[in-house]
Parts: structure tokens; sequence; C-alpha cells
């Protein structure tokens, strides 16, 4: 199959047109069979309720091209997991597991043409995603939904990929305690846009957030995991239930502790602690990994491992991730799953 010409290298993270989209409709209780659509518009009445009550979700997963030319998704079982969690705390019918499975199967199928190719450092990014579309005046949730999954290539996802990113902590929160943080919910998205424009106007890449109900520990990113290594050498990640499980993350512990030999720890982490981090990263499907050189955090910058260099550490880390990901690295069971 000829790939689409295009400048992979160069693709940044953005919305590209691809062929088509798999979309299904929720009616008096049930999802229809789907199908897949190349119109990339949605028409919706003016009362849907997530035009007025934010009630969408969605979910991140990314395709690769082998080095021998085979199209692989990584772990999509958990983003179908983790979509249903969050159906059911934002009162949405929950598009099943299995289904959701066929569904971006399918959807890369059609748009193989758009899967980066191997060596690119490119990939297809896969956006399930689910609204309420029925239309509801008082705050309740629709009776009617779409679930669509759309493709688009892309690059890395903070400029520059591979390179140390300058992030602040903001004053704000992203989410309350026992709020939703812990789900991917549109809403938490639209929470951080003001503060992480704010952060992007003073050169920032990301802000990170504090918890909420203390400011005193790091939680996450606006799009990725938090992830360090102590000047002992063990890999901690923030433990809280306002940060998104990332499945990222889950896999990084997992390869550190099993193919690396390293320590590992889900833990808290105050912010007057950055002393004893000798290296830290975000983590996400969007961030992959991608090292943090500084932190402002009220005006002081704490500098982690170096400014312009990866540390050796989250350079081991991102190797071994990536060469799971993309075929070239053996992958625990289960991990990759293949389109074609
Ligand atoms: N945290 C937030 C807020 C995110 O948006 C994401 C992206 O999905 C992640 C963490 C990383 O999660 P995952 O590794 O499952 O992509
Ligand atoms: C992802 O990593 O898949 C996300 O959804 C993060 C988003 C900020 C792009």
């Amino acid at each position: 199959m000829e790939k689409q010409n295009l400048d992979w290298a160069n693709i940044g993270f953005g919305y590209r047109k691809t062929h088509a989209s798999y979309v299904s409709y929720y009616k008096d209780g049930k999802w229809d069979d789907g199908a897949m659509t190349a119109d990339n518009t949605v028409t919706l009445s003016e009362a849907a309720c997530v035009f007025h009550y934010a009630q969408c979700c969605f979910e991140g997963i990314k395709a690769y091209t082998t080095e021998d030319g085979r199209i692989v998704m990584f772990r999509p079982d958990q983003n179908a997991k983790r979509m249903k969690d969050t159906c059911e705390r934002l009162m949405m019918p929950v598009f099943p597991e299995e289904r959701f499975l066929e569904a971006i199967t399918r959807t890369v199928r059609e748009n193989a043409d758009f899967v980066p190719p191997y060596g690119s450092g490119a990939s297809l990014y896969i956006r399930p995603f689910m609204i309420g579309s029925g239309p509801v005046l008082g705050v309740s949730p629709a009776e009617e939904y779409l679930f669509r999954v759309l493709v688009t290539p892309v690059g890395p996802y903070y400029k520059g990929g591979m390179k140390p990113i300058r992030v602040v902590v903001s004053d704000y929160d992203r989410a309350a305690p026992h709020g939703t943080g812990n789900v991917k919910a549109g809403l938490n998205y639209a929470m951080s846009m003001y503060p992480g424009q704010l952060a992007h106007a003073e050169g920032y890449s990301e802000c990170l957030y504090l918890d909420p109900a203390t400011r005193t520990k790091i939680e996450e990113a606006g799009g990725a995991n938090f992830i360090a290594v102590t000047k002992s050498g063990k890999l901690i990640t923030p433990k809280s239930d306002s940060i998104l499980p990332s499945i990222t993350r889950r896999s990084v512990l997992q390869i550190a502790k099993d193919v690396l030999g390293i320590e590992v720890e889900e833990t808290d982490l105050y912010i007057d602690q950055l002393d004893e981090i000798a290296e830290a990263g975000l983590c996400g499907t969007a961030a992959v990994i991608s090292p943090i050189g500084s932190v402002d955090y009220h005006g002081k910058r704490h500098v982690f491992y170096s400014e312009t260099e990866v540390g050796p550490v989250i350079k081991k880390l991102y190797e071994t991730l990536v060469g799971i990901q993309n075929g070239k690295l053996p992958a625990p069971e289960g991990w990759i799953y293949q389109v074609l």
C-alpha cells in the first residue's frame, strides 16, 4: 500500500482530514450497527447536551508502522476500559469494549495510507469520542448520543520532540478533589485552557498542576502524567485520585521494573521536594515521554538533569517504550494489537 505523500517529519500535532471516520448513534436505549463515513462534519440540535452541559468525553491511542511493514496499536483495550469508566461517571451510555476495538481497527484500516512510515517519528493518532447529542434544557443527561472515531497523522505533541521542555506550576486547578480529574472528560481540558494559554504566552510548553486540596503535591500536566527519577535512582510518579490514570505511565512503570530493573513507586511528591529529583518527564499517548528540563514555581526555577540534554534514565525509558510501541522490541503479552 502506497503511503500518503506527506512531510512526515514536520507534520506537528494537528488535525488533518483523512478518508473516513467511524460513527454510531445511540437512540431509544441502544447503539446502532455503526458505519464508516467520509463526512467529517456533524450536525446537531442547538439544544444538544454537549453544547450546554459539556457532556462529552474522548480517548487517545496511536497506531504505528513497524519495521516489517505491519500496522499496530498500543494497548487499545485499556482505552476501551477507561472510556467505559468515563462514560459511567458522565452518565453516558457505554460503547461496548469489543465494539470500541472493532471501530478503531476499522477506522485505522480504512486510513492505512495515513499511518506514517516506520522511522518517521510520526504516528496515526486515533481519537474515539462521544457526545450527548440529544436536546435538553434542564441539567440532565441526553437521551441520544454520538460515538465517533477520527484518525489523523501526528508528530510530537511538544515542539521539538525529544528535547527538554520548560514547564510552570499553575496557580489554577484543572480538577476538583473528588471531581472528574480521573476520567477523560472534555470539561477537564476546557478548565486547563486558560492556565495553559497563560503558560504558553510566557514561553512554557505546559502547566504542571498541584493537588487541588492542599496545593502542595505535584499532580500532573494539562495533557500528560508526571514521572521523575530520584537521585537514588527510583522511578516515582504521583499517586492521586484526581489525575488521569495514564496507560503510558502504567506501561512505563512496568517496563522500568520488569525490563530495566528500576525500582518504581507511586507516591506523594511534594513541590518542595524537587531537590531530590534527578530527572523528570511527562508521559502520555500524545506526549510519549517528554523530558522536563526545568520547572518554575512562584518565580523560582528548578532545573532537573539539564535544560538542553535528556537524562540517561528518561532516555532509556523513552527508547524502550518507543521500541515496544513500534514493534522493534518484544512487548509484554497483549500490549500490541495488529491492525494490518
Ligand atoms: N493526563 C492527561 C490529563 C491526559 O490528557 C493524558 C492523555 O491521554 C494523559 C495523562 C496520559 O494518558 P495516556 O497515557 O493514557 O495517554
Ligand atoms: C493523549 O495523549 O492522547 C491526549 O488525549 C492528550 C491531549 C492533551 C492531546
